[in-house]
């Protein structure tokens, strides 16, 4: 949620820059812009000496063609933005400047005290020209500054309450960069000769591989050959440096349309990846390496909590699912948005997990450190290496998905799931679960990436469909059991990326109130695999047709029954009951893209919305 980069080298500083703020823009696209050490530019300073800045609401490619191409300078900051606070105008994007034009800042993260701090400023005469909080920064820092960047954005940040990754420059510094983070991350890229600093990895990903990830409370200072890092209280930090292993190709779209379109077909892989090395059909188990708890801490664990929102809570109500079924302990997925204010309840036995792509949302995070504060253990389930939840949860497990760009998340969905199963195995056959139904698990398991390539080998039907229903304005998911949260993650994905009303709910629900709501015009979509609950769903079903409602079925290939009710049906392949949610999920978002592609929608970056939700 808004992605900041800045650059100092050798190098021209702006193709840097906006190539950074390309890969990025998934994290915002309300607006864009620079500032450049270089006279020249269009600028909000005071003259042909102050820093060059060029901004403008609208998408990278808007600002791109404000830029000139030869633009000198080689060091610069970037930022695309997702409004918080301040509408969507040219003034209110970043960089924003002081009033002498000598000092600019990028912010990403709230500041949650920019009302006193503005008001104290504009006490002193300081004139604003937007109405973001992130302006209180750079008057701030010119306030502080005393020859000194680093001290003065330490002095700065410790006014601030809220959210911050910072990048800021000084014309009187040409060729120096620094950095804060509170809360909203930043990464230090270490190239040869030249510096990076960024929200993310896949800004800098073609530059270089060498990076340290920032710590809250830390603060940066970079030219192009040399960083230091220090705390809040100017003492020095020695930091690891981290390599990352991501291939380029994999921030690329390589021949598919759209980044969703590409993650979805990346599933049976990203599968594969997250089941790899995890699988042992020795002892019929599960392996996970970074779990930090032993088998007999693992034995006690009597309750499972797991935190997240948006997709990453659709995966783990799935996992409850599996994790009561095979582990027979309680376990319950909970909004971490709601969890971290009700005062949760952190019990001596409860094992918690904060599942989340991007590692950085801040609501999972909250949550995962309010429950670290009560005493409770909790162990993450992350995509991204190196993220904030990923390094302060007490333990976890990567997911390896590889990078997800599309706002609209898939490939994390089903490899959160593979996680997941994967634990459950493990702590299913420490407890109830037979050798042999261990091994069936696994066989189930490994089956998964195969059956979802069947299913991405026929999209004709799903694309059809798409081309029928994409005009209705209205849908229900409708599903039981374990496939209830797919029916929750299809209405999600649908609304996300075809801005067409979708509501999730469990098909014995519908008749308790939302039956109401069935006409001619409102499709619904009943996810009816062969399990235990599929008589249930199809009686489901007939409900809806006896009021006229059309009926669109995801069941399992061959299923006559399911046919000769519905109006419309999918298939999927035959499978282990518990691995319905792999193969319901990809036709359901197939079918969100194939809607949004018929209504024009823009599918990687839908209105109003951004990746890695960093703020409240
Ligand atoms: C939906 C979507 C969001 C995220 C949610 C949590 O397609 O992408 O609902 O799932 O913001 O994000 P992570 O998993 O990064 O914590």
């Amino acid at each position: 949620m808004c992605g900041i980069i800045g650059y100092c080298g050798p190098r021209r500083a702006a193709p840097i820059l906006l190539e950074g703020l390309k890969r990025l823009e998934y994290r915002g696209y309300d607006s864009a812009g620079i500032a450049l050490a270089t006279p020249g530019c269009t600028t909000a300073g005071e003259g042909a000496d102050s820093l060059g800045v060029i901004k403008a609401r609208g998408k990278i490619k808007d600002l791109k063609a404000l830029v000139p191409p030869d633009i000198a300078g080689t060091t610069g900051i970037g930022h695309t933005r997702w409004a918080t606070h301040g509408e969507v105008t040219d003034a209110n994007a970043h960089p924003h400047l002081d009033g002498t034009g000598d000092f600019a800042i990028v912010h990403n993260g709230v500041i949650e005290n920019f009302h006193q701090l503005r008001d104290h400023l504009l006490a002193q005469g300081v004139e604003f020209h937007s109405e973001t909080d992130s302006e209180v920064i750079v008057h701030l820092l010119a306030r502080a500054y005393q020859g000194d960047l680093v001290a003065a954005l330490t002095a700065t940040v410790s006014l601030l309450k809220g959210t911050y990754g910072i990048v800021a420059m000084y014309r009187g510094e040409p060729g120096r960069l620094v950095g804060a983070r509170n809360g909203s991350p930043l990464v230090l890229g270490i190239g040869q000769g030249e510096m990076f600093l960024a929200s993310d990895t896949t800004a800098i990903l073609g530059h270089t591989r060498q990076v340290i990830y920032l710590e809250d409370g830390e603060v940066v200072s970079l030219t192009a050959d040399e960083y230091a890092t220090s705390d809040l209280m100017n003492r020095e930090i020695r930091k690891e440096v981290d390599h990352i292993s991501w291939e380029l190709e994999s921030i690329e779209k390589t021949g598919f349309t759209h980044f969703m379109e590409k993650e979805i077909y990346e599933q049976p892989e990203a599968i594969r990846r997250a089941l790899r090395g995890r699988l042992d059909r020795e002892y019929a188990t599960g392996h996970l390496g970074g779990l930090n708890l032993n088998s007999r801490e693992l034995l006690e664990v009597g309750r499972i909590v797991l935190l997240a929102a948006g997709t990453s809570y659709h995966a783990g109500m799935v996992a409850t699912y599996a994790l009561e079924e095979l582990v027979r302990v309680p376990a319950v997925a909970e909004l971490a948005s709601e969890l971290r204010y009700r005062n949760p309840l952190v019990e001596r036995d409860a094992l918690y997990f904060a599942a989340s792509q991007s590692g950085e949302t801040a609501d999972t995070l909250y949550a995962m450190r309010e429950v670290q504060r009560k005493g409770g253990r909790v162990l993450g389930i992350c995509n991204v290496v190196g993220s904030t939840i990923a390094r302060e949860s007490d333990g976890g497990v990567y997911i390896h998905s590889g990078p997800e760009i599309s706002v609209a998340s898939t490939k994390a969905f089903t490899s959160q799931l593979a996680a997941f199963y994967v634990f459950a195995l493990l702590m299913g056959r420490m407890r109830h679960l037979s050798h042999d139904q261990g091994l069936r698990l696994i066989e189930a398991l490994e089956a998964v990436p195969g059956q979802i390539e069947a299913i991405l080998a026929h999209t004709e039907p799903i694309r059809a469909l798409a081309r029928r229903y994409a005009s209705c304005e209205h849908f229900f998911f409708l599903g039981r059991g374990i496939n209830y949260p797919v029916a929750l993650e299809a209405a999600l994905k649908l609304k996300e990326v075809s801005y067409i009303h979708a509501e999730g709910y469990s098909a014995a629900e519908i008749k308790h109130g939302p039956l109401a709501l069935i006409t001619e015009e409102t499709p619904s979509v009943f996810l009816v695999p062969r399990d235990g609950l599929r008589e249930k769903v199809i009686t489901s079903m007939k409900e809806v047709k006896a009021r006229r409602g059309p009926v669109i079925a995801l069941a399992v290939e061959g299923d006559q029954e399911v046919a000769r009710v519905a109006d419309e049906v999918l298939y999927v392949p035959e499978a282990h009951h518990l691995m319905y949610p792999f193969l319901l999920a990809v036709p359901a978002q197939l079918f969100a893209y194939y809607c949004a592609l018929e209504r024009g929608c823009n599918v990687d970056q839908p209105r109003n919305l951004a990746k890695s939700v960093t703020v409240e």
